[in-house]
């Protein structure tokens, strides 16, 4: 079973790097882990889990192509369970991504708590 590192960032707290099987989404890996993530509806309708993208590892940054500027894809890092119908289209380019229905496909950063839940709007089906 492939597992990838994803780091967990607070802006007011600690931050915790946590291995996380591919089946399985961010916020059941930090439970397991202990790690304390805000959620509410766990099926992408209400927003309470977002986090954001900071940072991607990739085998592409290996190569000399990975010293383009292109900007961090939210499906580069993770696949979702079901449609996160709480987000835009712009929240998600803007690499927002809800935890409770996201797994991983590569290592990354991760921006969580409730700093980030501010910075988007609340959900149309919550
Ligand atoms: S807990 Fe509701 S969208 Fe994730």
């Amino acid at each position: 079973m492939t597992e990838y590192d994803v780091t967990l960032e607070r802006t007011d707290g600690p931050t915790r790097t946590i291995a996380i099987d591919e089946d399985e989404t961010v916020l059941e890996a930090a439970q397991r882990a202990g790690v304390r993530l805000p959620y509410d509806c766990r099926k992408g309708t209400c927003i309470t889990c977002v986090g954001r993208l900071i940072g991607l590892e990739t085998e592409e940054h290996d190569t000399e192509e990975s010293e383009t500027d292109r900007p961090l894809e939210v499906a580069d890092a993770f696949t979702y369970r079901r449609s996160p119908a709480a987000l835009t289209d712009p929240e998600r380019a803007d690499g927002y991504v809800l935890l409770c229905i996201a797994s991983p496909r590569a290592d990354c950063r991760l921006e969580v708590g409730p700093r980030v839940r501010a910075e988007v709007g609340d959900s149309p089906w919550a």
